[in-house]
């Protein structure tokens, strides 16, 4: 198995390359099902979940390839096979958005149904709800979510859960709604900049979406789409990693390629703790004095502050000057990384939903133990900082979501190893 070492207490400071968003890559990935032709995809980015898309692709007559320039080729090869198996759903959640474009090109859809993972429960009734409204009928078999519709009828949709809007229930019902008869109207449709990429990619290929971004998403469908070439967006919660990476070890990064219209919420919370971030030629510039104060944090549905910077965030804050708090508003149980920063020495109090984070001098380094991605996230930053040496474990998790990371910090400045256990 292998782990990270990571020596804290160096100031990062140059440049870092930020990479093509993997959730916006992903469910790119999965429209072309949609598409007839060949699709050509730049920027995205070399992870564990796009390895693992290209492979459930692949058993679906999907070839996904790159080039010599790195571009990812997919082109629909043959359309016989409509199940994406438990084996590989159940690695990656994201595998559901193949189950729009297959209903919506092949007529069937045969998708397991993903499990619970590290960050809670994590339902998909709001895909199934969405596309039934299309028209497609619905079964539970054997695990399997089976959908069938001869042809898709345009609706009007509310897609709103308990907890807001759903990023991939939205991809979904937009995927499929492009070869629907009809105008589709998506009300409490998710915002998410990765939801407007996929729309973009989506029109290029000769789809009628309007009013992406907003939470009313019109879509008048056509009969077909045609391959094309777009450029996947920058990943904004990489963005916001090395921000606070930046933020934490008191350093100077400049962000390459990524776009502070994105960042909106991350970037006015991190300047109320009192990290200086100002756009830049290439990107966005991130420096601190690190004197931290203390903030309070609600997670919501972009344009709010992303759960997916919401443990790095509480790395950060856990050496505020004074007590934070954090509240998750997507996904109440997405907290295993509390304990995990407590070994550390920060001081983390979880009541309910909410985190109080009471502020410490310093942290100590620790052997640690990754829970799932944005938390294993977590866990470095805190290690960059920490005094002493931080050993984190199941380091396969920061593999599905950041490109090369250590590489990457160590080229600003930061004592990581990547090593294999005896
Ligand atoms: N929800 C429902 N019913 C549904 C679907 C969702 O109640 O049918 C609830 C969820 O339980 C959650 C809320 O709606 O409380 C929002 O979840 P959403 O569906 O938006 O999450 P997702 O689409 O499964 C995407 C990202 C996640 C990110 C969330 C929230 C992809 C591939 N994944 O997941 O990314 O945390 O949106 O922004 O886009 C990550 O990258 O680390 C990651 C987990």
């Amino acid at each position: 198995m292998e782990y990270l070492e990571i020596t804290g207490g160096n100031r990062l400071r140059g440049s870092v390359p930020i990479g093509g968003a993997k959730n916006a890559a992903l469910p790119i990935m999965a429209a072309s099902i949609l598409v007839e032709g060949e699709t050509v995809l730049h920027n995205v980015p070399d992870l564990a979940d796009v390895r693992l898309m290209q492979t459930i692709l692949g058993r679906l007559g999907v070839t996904a390839q790159r080039d010599d320039t790195g571009a990812m080729r997919l082109r629909v090869e043959d359309e016989m096979n409509v199940h994406a198996e438990y084996e590989l759903v159940s690695k990656m959640r994201a595998s559901v958005c193949v189950m729009g474009p297959l209903l919506a090109k092949r007529k069937r859809a045969q998708v397991s149904m993903p499990g619970g993972c590290a960050i809670g429960d994590r339902p998909i009734g709001l895909h199934i709800d969405g596309l039934k409204a299309l028209g497609a009928e619905f079964e539970l078999v054997n695990g399997d979510v089976l959908l069938r519709a001869k042809k898709l009828t345009a609706r009007e949709i509310f897609l709103g859960g308990p907890f807001g809007s759903s990023v991939t229930a939205t991809a979904n019902v937009l995927m499929a709604a492009t070869l629907a008869d009809g105008r589709t109207i998506i009300e409490s449709a998710a915002c998410e900049p990765e939801i407007v990429d996929l729309a973009e990619y989506l029109n290029k290929c000769g789809a009628q979406i309007r009013g992406h971004g907003t939470p009313e998403i019109v879509v008048d469908g056509v009969d077909a789409l045609k391959g094309a070439e777009h450029r996947v967006i920058p990943d904004r919660i990489e963005a916001g990693t090395f921000m606070i990476a930046a933020a934490i070890t008191n350093g100077d990064l400049e962000l390459e390629h990524a776009r502070v219209e994105h960042m909106r919420a991350v970037v006015d919370q991190l300047r109320r703790v009192g990290v200086l971030i100002e756009r830049a030629e290439k990107g966005i510039s991130v420096s601190s004095s690190r004197r931290l104060e203390p903030v309070a944090i609600t997670t919501q549905p972009y344009p709010g502050f992303p759960t997916d910077l919401q443990a790095q965030v509480m790395a950060l804050l856990s050496l505020a000057d004074g007590n934070s708090m954090i509240t998750e508003k997507i996904f109440p149980d997405r907290f295993l990384h509390v304990a995990e920063l407590n070994r550390m020495g920060a001081r983390l109090r979880k009541e309910g939903p909410t985190v109080i984070v009471e502020g410490v001098k310093r942290l100590i380094g620790a052997p640690v133990m990754a829970s799932d991605l944005r938390a294993s996230a977590a866990l470095i930053l805190a290690g960059l900082i920490a005094k002493g040496k931080t050993r984190m474990q199941r380091v396969y998790h920061i593999d599905r979501g950041y490109e090369r990371i250590e590489e990457k910090l160590v080229a600003v400045g930061a004592d990581i190893v990547r090593r294999q256990a005896d």
